[in-house]
């Protein structure tokens, strides 16, 4: 049986609830038995699943740390402690926030401090890899703030700096956003700093998909330059679902008032226990290990994704994040990202479209945290690109690739011995 939450636990539920039980037990089973290869997911330790479905989940704990508006907190006070005294060693930050409930909380939060509706703000267009919360109408950020997007170089599948530098010349925004659900590259911080500095705007680094190659080392620090980072627990960094913000000391009353009292009440204290459970394992020599092999294994998989003739946006990739289009593929057998994708889900591997550089069709966005958690290398990467090759181009009998992957997905299991 998979490892879920205390194995007692998932018995009561059983008995008591036997179709939610069903569920629960369906989707572990479908988390392992094909590769999860998208990139905002990751299977958390089963430490993180124990702090998860730990009693904390019980208790209402409105306020901070040592001032709360519910009586009874002094314990889960110490959780809190825990969590943001870990988070500030893990990023070197003066002041974190790790109340919020998810990375769109976050930012959410972040526009509050920095913000008034109205004010302009440039990000990223979604049509380039902006996440909803950088301006999307369908999203508060559009509809209460004016926002201008900087893109990527069509060719190069590159951030432009001088794009932006010249979009924030013209419309003098009250804050830069840098960050993007699919850049495959690192972000030069310094250089989106030294913009915001130019016209005199605030950097608000949204560091939801990089943030745990930062814990691990593997990818640059945006706290020294950004006036507030906005990040996610889960991704690369492998805790539960939620988000945090980290900010110099000037901000941190602002950015506590933001959370809370402003945008979210009650503090899910149970998730916050399962973020310090996190950042303690983040701090460990293993975590860093496992984020150098995480950008090992895109960097393969992305090179081995070229050489079958995807085009890979920007050449490569820096991160965990490979961004291909199946356009290209040669002989005519190239298809679009939706295409592609219903495919390879079919054979079990599972991924998402992501927006292109150019034109209005859809690449597809793979990550290889997950994968790297269940123990994959460079060899298995090598295999994966050529399955999905052939799936994509409709060559491989799909029932054998399923098969394939099944095999590989179970000699690699996320929680083995569960
Ligand atoms: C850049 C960026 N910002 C914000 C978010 C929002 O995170 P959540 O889904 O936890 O609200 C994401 C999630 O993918 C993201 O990639």
């Amino acid at each position: 049986m998979p490892v879920i939450s205390e194995p007692d636990a998932l018995e009561a539920l059983r008995r008591q609830d036997p179709e939610l039980a069903e569920v629960i037990l369906g989707e572990a089973e479908r988390q392992a038995d094909g590769l999860q290869l998208i990139a905002a997911e990751n299977f958390v330790s089963p430490a993180v699943l124990a702090a998860l479905g730990s009693p904390l989940a019980n208790k209402y704990a409105e306020g901070y740390p040592g001032a709360r508006h519910h009586g009874g907190c002094e314990i889960v006070d110490v959780a809190e402690r825990m969590a943001v005294e870990r988070a500030q060693a893990l990023f070197g930050a003066a002041h974190v926030n790790v109340q919020a409930h998810s990375g769109s909380s976050a930012v959410l939060a972040a526009y509050a401090v920095l913000l008034r509706p109205g004010d302009t703000v440039l990000a990223m267009g979604l049509a380039a890899g902006g996440h909803l919360t950088h301006g999307s109408p369908a999203n508060f950020s559009g509809r209460w703030f004016d926002f201008v997007s900087y893109g990527v170089d069509p060719e190069t599948g590159l951030i432009d700096l001088d794009e932006v530098r010249a979009l924030a010349r013209a419309h003098r925004p009250k804050a830069i956003v840098c960050g993007s659900i699919s850049y495959p590259r690192h972000i030069d911080y310094a250089a989106f700093r030294d913009i915001a500095d130019d016209v005199g705007a605030h950097l608000i680094a949204d560091a939801a998909h990089p943030i745990g190659l930062v814990a691990g080392g593997a990818a640059p620090n945006p706290v020294p330059y950004a006036d507030i980072v906005c990040a996610t627990t889960h991704k690369v960094l492998r805790g539960p679902r939620g988000g945090m913000l980290l900010c110099g000391a000037e901000l941190a009353d602002r950015v506590d008032r933001a959370v809370f009292p402003f945008t979210q009440s009650g503090a899910q204290m149970h998730t916050i226990a399962a973020k310090a459970v996190a950042f303690g394992e983040a701090a460990t020599p293993a975590f860093t290990g496992y984020a150098h092999q995480v950008v090992a294994n895109a960097r393969v998989l992305a090179a081995a994704l070229e050489a079958e003739g995807f085009a890979v946006t920007t050449g490569g990739t820096d991160t965990h994040l490979v961004t291909v289009d199946p356009a290209p593929l040669g002989d005519g057998v190239g298809v679009d990202g939706r295409t592609a994708r219903g495919r390879l889900a079919s054979a079990g591997m599972v991924l998402d479209t992501c927006a292109l550089p150019y034109g209005e069709g859809r690449g597809l966005r793979l990550g290889t945290a997950a994968v790297t958690t269940q123990g994959m290398g460079e060899t298995e990467m090598a295999r994966i690109a050529v399955l999905l090759s052939g799936v994509v181009r409709d060559a491989f009998d799909v029932r054998a690739v399923r098969e394939e992957v099944r095999e590989l997905a179970r000699r690699f299991p996320p929680y083995p011995g569960g």
